[in-house]
C-alpha cells in the first residue's frame, strides 16, 4: 500500500486549524526513517548538513551535488513526511535562469517535495520563477546562516526596528511571490507573532518564540550527537552521542580481549571440505 505524503495545501489548513507542525532535519536514511516513523509532518535537509554532518565551519562550502547526495538518501528513507531540501550558498542569487535550473536539478534528482532559499526581496524573483515552475518553496528569513558574514556572526535578528520591519516586508513579500511556508530564525518571540499572525502560509520557527505554526531544530542538536556550540534555543531531547560512544568503547573493549566474537557470530565448515581444500 502507497502512503501519502504531506502535502502543501494540508500544512496550510493545519495552520487554519492551530495544529502545530513539527519538522526536524535529516541527512541520510537512517536520520530520515527515524525523524519519518516518529510522525514529522515536514524533514529538512538543511544546509547545516556543512556543520553536523561534513565538519565545516559553516554552510557555505555545501554544494549542490553534497544536497542531492544527503537529499536522495532523505527521500528513500521517509514515506509521509513531506521533504524539504536547501538550496545551498550562490544556487539561487546569480539570477532567476540559474536559480530555475538548479532548483529543477535537486527536485528531479532527489524526488523532494520542496525547497528552502534564504532571503527576501532580494531573492523574490528566483521565488516566483521557482514556485511558477510548480515547484513548492520555503522561504527562510532572520539568522540566515549563508549570510553570517554580512549579519556579524550568528546573532539574535530583528531587534533593531529597521531590521524588523524589513523582515516582515521580506515575510509579506515572500508570500506573493508564491512561498507556501516561511522559516524564522533566531529573532525575538514578538516579532515571530507579528510575522505568524500576518502571514496566511505555515510559519515555522527555530529560536522565534513559541507563537509560530510550527518549530523546526536540527536533528543531531535534539538528539546529543553533535559536540559544537549550541544556541540557546536548542532543547536536546536524547543523549545519543554518549550512548554511541558508550557502545564504541565497550566493542573495542571485547574485541581486545577476545571477548567478541562469540560462537554465535560465527560461521562453521565441515572438517571434510576443509581437508579436500587443504590438499594440494
Ligand atoms: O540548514 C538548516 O538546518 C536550517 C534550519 C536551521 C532551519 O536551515
Amino acid at each position: 500500500m502507497t502512503v501519502n505524503r504531506f502535502t502543501t495545501l494540508e500544512l496550510k489548513e493545519m495552520k487554519q486549524r492551530k495544529e502545530k507542525i513539527t519538522m526536524i532535519t535529516a541527512y541520510d536514511y537512517p536520520t530520515a526513517q527515524i525523524a519519518d516513523e516518529a510522525g514529522v509532518e515536514t524533514i529538512l535537509v538543511g544546509d547545516s548538513l556543512g556543520n553536523v554532518v561534513l565538519g565545516y565551519d559553516n554552510t557555505l562550502a555545501v554544494t549542490l551535488n553534497d544536497m542531492i547526495h544527503h537529499g536522495k538518501a532523505v527521500v528513500r528513507g521517509s514515506k509521509r513526511a513531506f521533504v524539504i531540501i536547501d538550496m545551498p550558498f550562490l544556487t539561487y542569487q546569480i539570477n532567476s535562469e540559474d536559480a530555475l535550473r538548479n532548483a529543477g536539478r535537486i527536485i528531479q534528482e532527489t524526488g523532494a517535495q520542496g525547497l528552502k532559499l534564504e532571503g527576501g526581496v532580494e531573492i523574490a524573483e528566483a521565488v516566483k520563477g521557482i514556485t511558477s515552475a510548480g515547484i513548492p518553496v520555503v522561504g527562510h528569513l532572520g539568522l540566515t546562516p549563508q549570510s553570517v558574514g554580512q549579519l556579524g556572526g550568528y546573532k539574535v535578528q530583528g531587534k533593531d526596528p529597521q531590521v524588523a520591519r524589513k523582515m516582515i516586508k521580506d515575510a509579506l513579500t515572500l508570500e506573493d511571490a508564491g512561498a507556501f511556508m516561511v522559516v524564522l530564525e533566531c529573532i525575538p518571540w514578538q516579532l515571530g507573532k507579528v510575522i505568524t499572525e500576518k502571514l496566511s502560509i505555515p510559519v515555522i520557527g527555530i529560536g522565534a518564540g513559541a507563537y509560530c505554526d510550527g518549530q523546526v531544530l536540527v536533528f543531531h542538536d535534539v538528539m546529543g550527537i553533535y559536540a559544537g556550540k549550541r544556541p540557546k534555543f536548542v532543547k536536546q531531547y536524547a543523549a545519543a552521542r554518549d550512548e554511541m560512544k558508550k557502545g564504541v568503547e565497550a566493542y573495542i573493549s571485547e574485541v581486545r580481549q577476545g571477548t567478541y566474537p562469540e560462537e554465535k557470530h560465527t560461521f562453521t565448515m565441515s572438517e571434510e571440505i576443509l581437508e579436500i581444500a587443504l590438499k594440494e
